[in-house]
């Protein structure tokens, strides 16, 4: 039953891609080209909001399940603790964006280390993730582990974004994209 495991790893996945794409807008910002600030501060709005109600919520639960089996590695409270400092990290990015959006006076440097500090912080979370955690779940979780953990998913998230809103990220991805390979 690791149905689950298998979920946040192709989450893992696209959230990766999608790093991949911040460091190339970074990148393009640093050289001092200019970004689509608006649709970039809408990807982190969705970033931020699939973290905070779906992807975080998900391994919480799982976390708490091997807690119960006894499983107190001190990497475990790292990983919760970087939940929270993640969706500080991403509001502040987001923010600082924005800021350029409204023309705020932003220093060019202080929205590019808001962005490093976000996408370095998600890529280590996401490797202790990939390399600790989760082969840990898969090693020591049983079936009833699994189903239990599948129950209290089921009672408290709801996994599924709207087509509406899948699409609306696959357009925002996709003229990203574009102006970085221009
Ligand atoms: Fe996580
Ligand atoms: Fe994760």
């Amino acid at each position: 039953m690791t149905q689950i495991l298998a979920r946040l790893h192709q989450e893992h996945v696209q959230i990766s891609k999608l790093l991949d794409l911040l460091d190339d807008l970074l990148a393009m910002f640093h050289a001092g080209q200019e970004p689509d600030y608006e649709i970039l501060s809408e990807l982190l709005q969705y970033m931020e909001d699939y973290s905070d109600q779906i992807h975080h919520p998900t391994e919480e639960v799982i976390r708490e399940r091997l807690r119960l089996a006894g499983q107190n590695q001190p990497y475990l409270d790292v990983l919760t603790r970087q939940h929270e400092v993640l969706n500080e990290m991403t509001r502040n990015f987001r923010q600082a964006v924005e800021g350029v959006v409204n023309g705020e006076v932003q220093r060019r440097d202080q929205v590019e280390a808001y962005g490093r500090e976000m996408i370095a912080t998600l890529r280590a979370h996401l490797d202790l993730e990939e390399k600790e955690a989760f082969p840990l779940a898969r090693q020591v979780l049983t079936e009833d582990d699994w189903a239990a953990i599948k129950a209290e998913v089921a009672r408290t998230i709801d996994p599924r974004l709207s087509e509406t809103d899948l699409q609306r990220i696959r357009a925002i991805v996709q003229h990203l994209t574009s102006q970085v390979r221009v």
